[in-house]
């Protein structure tokens, strides 16, 4: 066993680490999370060659790109196809009719997975967008659509851009849209050109500044809001609120919910589903 794997995170030193990523990403560390930190971050000590955390401590705080490297290392990335269905009943039922009466007016469509992970999210939006069969999708033919998919670790945007998912991964997406969007490759499957065509995927700090132009027509940011502490998901919440079109719909995850003056300006509709408007 290498002498990083042994290597014990002391108070002072987790607290350090802590300091960092809530400055860095506002994600919020517990002491609760000291076991998970420490067996995180050994790899790292690993390539460094360091022995202990103090050292690595050191390390980071003197070299920016460890220091990014560390942040990845510490979010979670959990994720998969058609997670919380609900949001995508809703996407299919309400959403994506509204969608077609832009289209036929030929205005723009845009859609954002904010804290996109590996692509699942983006992709199962894709695939209900496009429909269950080839067909279904002709609506989308001359449509000016985008969907964004944004995340601060940039290993996942690189497999968000990639496409490939393993065996185990597709298990969750009816056979149908797997069948009409998904080809068999490299012993797992690969997104159609036609999904991937429709997604741009960026490297992005939610808390830095957004490149973007466009108001959205819908929002997901799913399980990415829970890492952070209640300032944090109010900036965040508003910052979102602003970027909706009227009437756009935010999807969060199901154990999040929206706080602060953000909460007027949006009315629930549906379990995690919210609406840009004022409460009818
Ligand atoms: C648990 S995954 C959620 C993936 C997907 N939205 C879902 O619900 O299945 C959380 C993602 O949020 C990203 N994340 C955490 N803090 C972030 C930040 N400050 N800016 C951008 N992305 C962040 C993580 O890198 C991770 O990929």
């Amino acid at each position: 066993m290498s002498a990083a794997h042994n290597a014990e995170l002391n108070p002072r030193e987790f607290a350090a680490i802590a300091a960092i990523m809530q400055s860095d990403a506002r994600i919020a560390l517990s002491e609760a999370k000291v076991t998970l930190v420490q067996s995180r971050l050994a790899r790292r000590l690993r390539q460094h060659g360091l022995a202990s955390f103090a050292e690595y401590v050191r390390l980071v705080e003197s070299d920016a790109e460890e220091r990014g490297k560390m942040v990845v290392a510490l979010t979670t990335n959990h994720t998969h196809f058609f997670r919380e269905p609900h949001h995508f009943d809703h996407l299919r039922e309400t959403l994506i009719p509204l969608l077609q009466e832009k289209a036929a007016r030929r205005q723009p469509i845009r859609i954002w997975s904010a804290g996109c992970s590996s692509g699942e999210e983006v992709y199962t939006i894709v695939m209900c967008l496009l429909g269950p069969d080839r067909t279904a999708a002709s609506w989308l033919r001359n449509a000016d659509i985008r969907l964004l998919a944004t995340d601060i670790s940039p290993p996942v945007v690189e497999s968000v851009r990639r496409a490939w998912y393993p065996d185990n991964a597709v298990q969750a997406i009816p056979e149908a849209y797997r069948n009409a969007w998904m080809q068999p490759s490299d012993g797992g499957y690969v997104m159609a050109d036609a999904a991937r065509a429709m997604v741009t995927a960026r490297v992005l700090n939610l808390f830095e500044p957004w490149p973007l132009k466009a108001q959205y027509d819908a929002i997901f940011c799913r399980n990415v809001m829970i890492y952070f502490n209640d300032d944090a998901k109010e900036e965040l919440e508003q910052r979102f609120v602003d970027q909706l079109a009227p009437e756009a719909y935010l999807y969060i995850g199901h154990s999040e919910r929206m706080i602060g003056p953000a909460s007027q300006q949006m009315r629930s509709c549906g379990h995690t589903i919210y609406q840009k408007g004022e409460s009818r």
